[in-house]
């Protein structure tokens, strides 16, 4: 293990207000996309979609890294140069998501449990070879009611995750560690957090268990937050002030970076919310967003498919990676969306 090079890797991605794009939906959630904007999710559609995304002029100044599926990190622009290669050239750092995806974790149907350790040192050593710098693995934990997630389910998952962070660092990839307590159900903001915290302070304990480098790996959390049909849904300050009163209490200031998915909040939300957390700092980690659907849902509603509709589909996705930036700085206000 390299460490200096873990570490330099991992700042470098959270730099000046920097965050990453999450575009590693699988093919089966990428359809789910596709369908609602009625397009045909073929391998040609996804690679128009995502050269969409990677070749939008000025990103390079918000975005540090994003994160790919498998088959985007074998594909290539219409130019023929391959993505990973077109980030890397732009100053941003390619990495790979490399868990399998959660299933019923045995003997206990009610929780799930991240698949994708068996081979997972090989996977690595290609997806290296093929310019990925960092890697992502999510285990997701929902709340149900009563008793889960059950602390066994919780530390199978911080097992996991510990494993795959160690193999990540062996090889000198930067490890993303997601633990994801979903937004899913009606819990309240509450148990949100006893959950998120629960989570934290497993996945810190097995990542040290592991010997895990933390200054080499960034945490990409949930924020703390109601559930989606939770009846009291609670203001900005509220979420950031649970958000980081989980994180001050369970997360290393060692750890570089904190960056959030955005787990079904709404674009303007999860902007709102990233502000609130930095306006609270300064912190001791870099607390940034690695958004999926909060960076590409408008872009999706106005591509839709078709090539005319691409300027104005770029514009708004740079648009979404300025403010989400600008977020980073605690610099944002919700009159910007208007603004442009
Ligand atoms: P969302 O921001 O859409 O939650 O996606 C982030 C991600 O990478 C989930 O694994």
């Amino acid at each position: 293990m390299d460490k200096d090079k873990l570490s330099s890797a991992a700042k470098a991605i959270v730099a000046k207000q920097k965050g990453v794009l999450a575009a590693d939906e699988s093919n089966s959630t990428i359809k789910k996309r596709f369908d609602s904007i009625r397009v045909e999710s073929t391998e040609e559609n996804r690679r128009r979609y995502r050269e969409i995304l990677f070749s939008t002029q000025g990103i390079e100044s918000y975005i540090g890294g994003v994160i790919l599926f498998d088959e985007t990190l074998r594909q290539s622009n219409q130019e023929g140069i391959p993505f990973a290669d077109l980030l890397s050239g732009r100053g941003i750092i390619p990495g790979i998501k490399v868990d399998k995806g959660a299933d019923s974790l045995a003997l206990c149907p009610e929780e799930k449990i991240t698949g994708g350790l068996d081979g997972l040192r090989e996977r690595l050593i290609e997806y290296r070879n093929m310019g990925a710098e960092f890697a992502k693995w999510r285990a997701v934990i929902e709340i149900r009611e009563r008793d889960v997630p059950t602390s066994f389910g919780i530390r199978a998952n911080a097992h996991a995750l510990a494993r795959y962070a160690a193999l990540c660092q062996e090889l000198d990839i930067v490890p993303i560690v997601e633990p994801e307590v979903l937004m899913d159900g009606s819990h309240d903001i509450e148990r949100c957090e006893a959950v998120t915290s629960g989570v934290l302070e497993a996945v810190f304990t097995e990542l040290d268990a592991h010997h895990v480098f933390f200054e080499g790996m960034l945490l990409k959390p949930n924020m703390v937050i109601a559930g989606i049909k939770c009846t009291s849904q609670e203001k900005v300050q509220r979420v950031a002030e649970a958000t980081l009163r989980c994180l001050t209490r369970y997360v290393p200031a060692a750890v570089p970076g904190i960056i959030f998915l955005s787990g079904g909040q709404g674009p303007e939300d999860a902007t709102e919310h990233l502000n609130a957390i930095n306006g609270m700092g300064p912190h001791p980690w870099q607390v940034s967003f690695s958004y999926g659907r909060a960076l590409q849902a408008p872009v999706l509603a106005t591509w839709k498919g078709r090539e005319d509709n691409v300027t104005a589909a770029q514009k708004i996705f740079l648009k979404r990676c300025r403010l989400n930036s600008l977020a980073c700085g605690g610099k944002y206000n919700r009159a910007m969306e208007r603004a442009e």
